[in-house]
């Protein structure tokens, strides 16, 4: 413990000492019960095995220079985890519960959380599952919740450093009308082959347009997309996007920043007219966009060739992270103190 290498920390699983398990039986939630296991044993024909009925969540606890702990508007992620259940038709986790069971895996974890300073946070992941044994495609009959920790460092090895991602038509990570809009494990698996071929050119991601015109933007593997141009942030309106709570609060922080805020369907030719471009989520935080490569229409779209993120990016990172960190007071109740 004593010899982990906080600003070394890639994106990865670590063993922590605890995680937070809750069942739903009977028609009812348990206790939060703890657990010092990394292991599930779960029934062999549980739904989340064969009928991907399972949802996830993503948040970050921080360690600030007073020494405090403070997790990231854990409401949110709660809530969209009853979206996603609602999705695909799993019991739902009360937010209440999901806040004390988060708070309780940060404390059960506290000797995780990377100091302040280190550029590294604590990664919270959230799990919801069918359990039981069902063979015809229906709901389970049970559930589990489940929440661990992992110290994490930055999801894409460039870090806050502008990285090329391209646009390839021939794949989709959801379907117009599907899940797109939840955290569900297919769209993750939807997006693994095209993330393989983009990785094995030398991008970082792929920026996905709408599966059913393929006109405008829609957002990357593992974060959303925003540009910058004319004093403006804009970010894509779909219904085929994973609603972002970073994004969220970048268009509240930009639009107190001065900047015009617009989340619209935004065409792939505007590309060409964004002075800067970046991916935002939880892991991504933000990761500007070098430049963006159409693939299949043979063009590029260039936002940085000095290897420097754009001013606004910055501007915006900076005072993310000061609300996250606790440097600057947070007028927004975003983020809650880990007593
Ligand atoms: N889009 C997708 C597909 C994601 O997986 C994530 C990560 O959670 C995001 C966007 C960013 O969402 P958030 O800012 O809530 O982490
Ligand atoms: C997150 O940003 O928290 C995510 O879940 C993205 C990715 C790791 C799946």
């Amino acid at each position: 413990m004593g010899n982990i290498n906080w600003s070394e920390l890639s994106f990865g699983y670590m063993k922590t000492d605890y995680n937070v398990r809750c069942y739903y039986r009977d028609g009812k939630w348990g206790e939060l019960e703890v657990s010092s296991s990394e292991i599930l044993n779960i029934h062999m024909a549980a739904t989340c095995l064969h009928y991907g009925q399972e949802a996830f969540e993503g948040l970050k606890a921080f360690r600030g220079k007073d020494g405090k702990v403070r997790v990231f508007r854990m409401d949110e992620n709660g809530k969209r985890l009853q979206a996603s259940s609602q999705g695909v038709v799993m019991a739902e986790f009360p937010v209440d519960r999901f806040e004390e069971a988060v708070r309780k895996v940060i404390k059960l974890n506290e000797r995780f959380v990377p100091p302040y300073g280190s550029g590294a946070s604590l990664y919270i992941r959230p799990l919801l599952i069918g359990l039981g044994a069902q063979v015809g495609v229906a709901p389970a009959p049970e559930y589990m919740f489940l929440v661990f920790v992992t110290p994490v460092g930055p999801y894409f090895k460039s870090g806050f450093k502008p990285a090329p991602v391209c646009i390839m038509r021939s794949y989709d990570r959801a379907a117009p009308q599907g899940t797109g809009t939840i955290k569900v494990g297919g769209n993750y698996a939807a997006s693994l082959a095209a993330g393989r071929k983009a990785q094995g050119k030398g991008y970082v991601a792929v920026l996905y347009l709408d599966p059913k015109e393929k006109k405008y933007l829609d957002e990357c593997g593992p974060a959303n997309f925003f540009g910058i141009k004319n004093n403006t942030y804009v970010t894509p309106a779909s219904n085929s996007i994973l609603p972002s709570i970073t994004n969220k609060s970048l268009q509240q922080l930009a639009e107190d920043m001065g900047l015009k805020v617009e989340r619209r369907p935004i065409p792939v030719e505007e590309l060409a007219t964004l002075e800067e471009a970046a991916e935002c989520g939880t892991a991504a935080v933000i990761t500007p966009i070098s430049k963006i490569d159409d693939l299949d229409e043979n063009k590029s779209y260039i936002f940085s060739e000095n290897g420097k993120p754009g001013a606004t990016c910055v501007k915006l990172y900076n005072k993310l992270q000061s609300i996250q960190n606790g440097d600057e007071s947070d007028p927004y109740g975003w983020v809650k103190i880990i007593e």
